[in-house]
């Protein structure tokens, strides 16, 4: 058999493929699977969870800017129970790996929801301290050194069976801190980056386009940002990195690779055309047969300074 050059090993657990779609720009996986073959990809991160069902913020909740889109969403959710019961039988029968992504109001509701997650058959847990949209939780455990040492390391003591990635939140001065907080805290990886706070007004009504005022920016837009945090993350821990933001094609793949990514997440891009993943996937494999590339994993943190 033809040898796989993009397998990747995260944690021990193999990914047929780096690829992998981001918390909520791919629903709960199952929805896409009208417009690509999931299968193909090397793994789904589920749209983050929380205890109970949430309705989110008022609309608009989304907005286009002329580099990047806004959105307060307020991470609108079904709940980790419901999940459980109507998604996850679907999403098991499809040949990817399933990373839920999760959060909480307090500690105690981020370990509740983490100890029902690692007793199901689900792949990875990706815990999101880093949303900027809602009021409660979010943001405030992922900028705050002692929050962040604080919900990592309660979550990791209550549970044995998953390894736990630790989403960063990019709205710090030094991520890098952050990062060894995470790192020392148990996180067994890191996903960065999550969005950037920005704001939007209408200037006829002096307005804000969002309900939420301000909202997370994602796209293209972010993603220089996303690929220096992702490099000095790499130079600061030793655990894996998945990196995040703006990727709309397999070049940025690749830079994200040379910068310090064992793998990578696509988010916006989902809204743009949910077949670029798979279009991604198949110029990997087409990229690495070109340059004589026997394994992806090779170009992690492959960048040359000098
Ligand atoms: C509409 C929308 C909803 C999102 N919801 C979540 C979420 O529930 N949990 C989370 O960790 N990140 C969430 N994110 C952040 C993305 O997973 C990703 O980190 C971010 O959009 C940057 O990647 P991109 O530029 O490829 O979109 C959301 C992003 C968008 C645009």
């Amino acid at each position: 058999m033809a040898k796989n050059r993009l397998e990747v090993e995260i944690c021990g657990i193999k990914f047929k493929n780096p690829i992998i779609t981001a918390s909520g720009t791919f629903g709960y996986g199952i929805e896409y699977s009208r417009f690509i073959d999931i299968s193909k990809l090397g793994g789904i991160s589920v749209k983050g969870l929380s205890l109970n069902e949430v309705s989110g913020n008022m609309m608009p909740r989304i907005i286009e800017t002329p580099a990047g889109m806004l959105n307060a969403i307020g991470l609108q959710n079904i709940g980790v129970n419901r999940f459980i019961e109507e998604k996850l039988p679907i999403l098991k029968k499809y040949d990817t790996r399933i990373i839920v992504n999760f959060w909480g109001k307090t500690i105690e509701e981020y370990v509740e929801v983490a100890k029902i997650l690692d007793s199901v058959d689900i792949d990875m847990l990706e815990i999101n301290i880093s949303c900027p949209n809602i009021k409660e939780g979010g943001i405030a455990f992922g900028t705050d050194h002692k929050m962040t040492e604080k919900v990592v390391s309660s979550v990791k003591k209550n549970i044995k069976n998953k390894p736990l990635i630790v989403k960063l939140s990019p709205n710090v001065t030094d991520i890098k801190l952050f990062a060894k907080i995470c790192e020392d805290s148990g996180a067994d990886a890191i996903s960065a980056i999550n969005t950037l706070l920005g704001m939007s007004i209408d200037i006829e009504t002096k307005k804000p386009h969002l309900s939420n005022i301000t909202g997370g920016l994602s796209g293209p837009a972010i993603k220089p940002v996303a690929v220096r945090m992702v490099y000095e993350t790499y130079k600061t821990v030793k655990i894996p990195i998945i990196g995040i933001g703006g990727i709309i094609n397999y070049k940025d793949v690749i830079e994200f690779f040379i910068a310090g990514s064992t793998a990578v997440q696509i988010g916006t891009a989902n809204f743009v055309d949910p077949e670029i993943p798979i279009k991604i996937i198949n110029d990997l494999k087409t990229y690495l047969e070109n340059k004589n590339i026997d394994k992806i994993s090779s170009l992690t943190g492959s960048i040359k300074i000098n």
